[in-house]
């Protein structure tokens, strides 16, 4: 019961990564706002979830490329748990299309959820916790892809190693609030967003070949090192760190 007591807002956690972190954090004793865009009868079966663990929960819709739509989930959000300690940014997009094909809108559709909603969502939960005073983790949710290349990814990598550094602003600028800001970089998690890709023998044997420990990881894996920067008594002294969850993948 790490975080008993802590009131967390996870943005797209109604399904892979998110659902896990989302479940994870409430294990530790954390009340839950599950944020969405379209899943909503699987961010209510994660609501129903994290109720029978015993701790509150709420679904709050809107997508986090919007700042309109930003500013009412996270009130939702707030009102309903009572405030917010932890923010967990975690929804985000992948396409995969090579570099001279990229069109303008997919650039910018990619670029909008996993960088500029990592801002937008960072703000707005951050300004809530500064003026309440009290101390607060926001962690973002990255992907190895910060800190190498993968082929057909520019968009994808380019808004990962953004929100690398944006993680390293806040982290500066926030430290002062009492705010800690950190990254978690997962490796190749298997999950909706590239199921398709990993039944493909060329792509996981590819991929295998360049993981160390030659594993595909499970949403749990990621949820688990999340949970940890959320700590404020475990991960006191880490702030804009990037926590790489990836077999070891980007050591080579
Ligand atoms: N899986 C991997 O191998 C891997 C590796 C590195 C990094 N990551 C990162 O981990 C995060 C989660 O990925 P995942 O694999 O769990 O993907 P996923 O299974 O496709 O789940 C994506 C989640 O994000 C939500 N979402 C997407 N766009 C949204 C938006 N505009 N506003 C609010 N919610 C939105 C989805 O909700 P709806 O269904 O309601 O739209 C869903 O809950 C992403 O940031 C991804 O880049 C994943």
């Amino acid at each position: 019961m790490r975080l008993e007591g802590k009131r967390a807002l996870v943005t797209g956690g109604s399904r892979g990564i998110g659902r896990a972190i989302a479940l994870g954090l409430a294990r530790e004793g954390a009340d839950v706002a599950v944020n969405y865009r379209r899943s909503r009868g699987d961010a209510e079966s994660a609501v129903r979830e994290i109720g029978r663990m015993g701790r509150r929960s709420v679904a709050v819709q809107g997508s986090t490329d919007s700042r309109a739509d930003v500013e009412r989930f996270v009130a939702e959000a707030h009102d309903g748990l009572g405030g917010l300690d932890i923010l967990v940014n975690n929804a985000g997009i992948l396409k995969r299309t090579p570099f001279l094909e990229i069109a303008e809108e997919e650039w910018d559709a990619i670029l909008d959820v996993n960088l500029k909603g990592c801002f937008l969502v960072g703000q707005a939960v951050a300004r809530r916790m500064v003026a309440a005073g009290t101390p607060g983790a926001i962690v973002n949710v990255s992907s190895a892809g910060q800190a190498v290349a993968g082929p057909n990814l520019a968009h994808y990598c380019v808004s990962k190693a953004g929100v690398a550094m944006l993680t390293k602003e806040m982290a500066l600028e926030l430290a002062p609030h009492n705010i800690r800001v950190n990254a978690v970089a997962p490796g190749l998690i298997e999950t909706d967003i590239n199921r398709a890709d990993i039944a493909q023998d060329a792509f996981r044997e590819g991929r295998l070949a360049r993981i160390p420990l030659g594993l595909i990881g499970a949403p749990d894996d990621v949820a688990g090192a999340v949970v940890f920067l959320a700590s404020n008594d475990e991960a006191r002294l880490m702030t804009g760190a990037s926590v790489f969850v990836d077999g070891g993948q980007t050591i080579w």
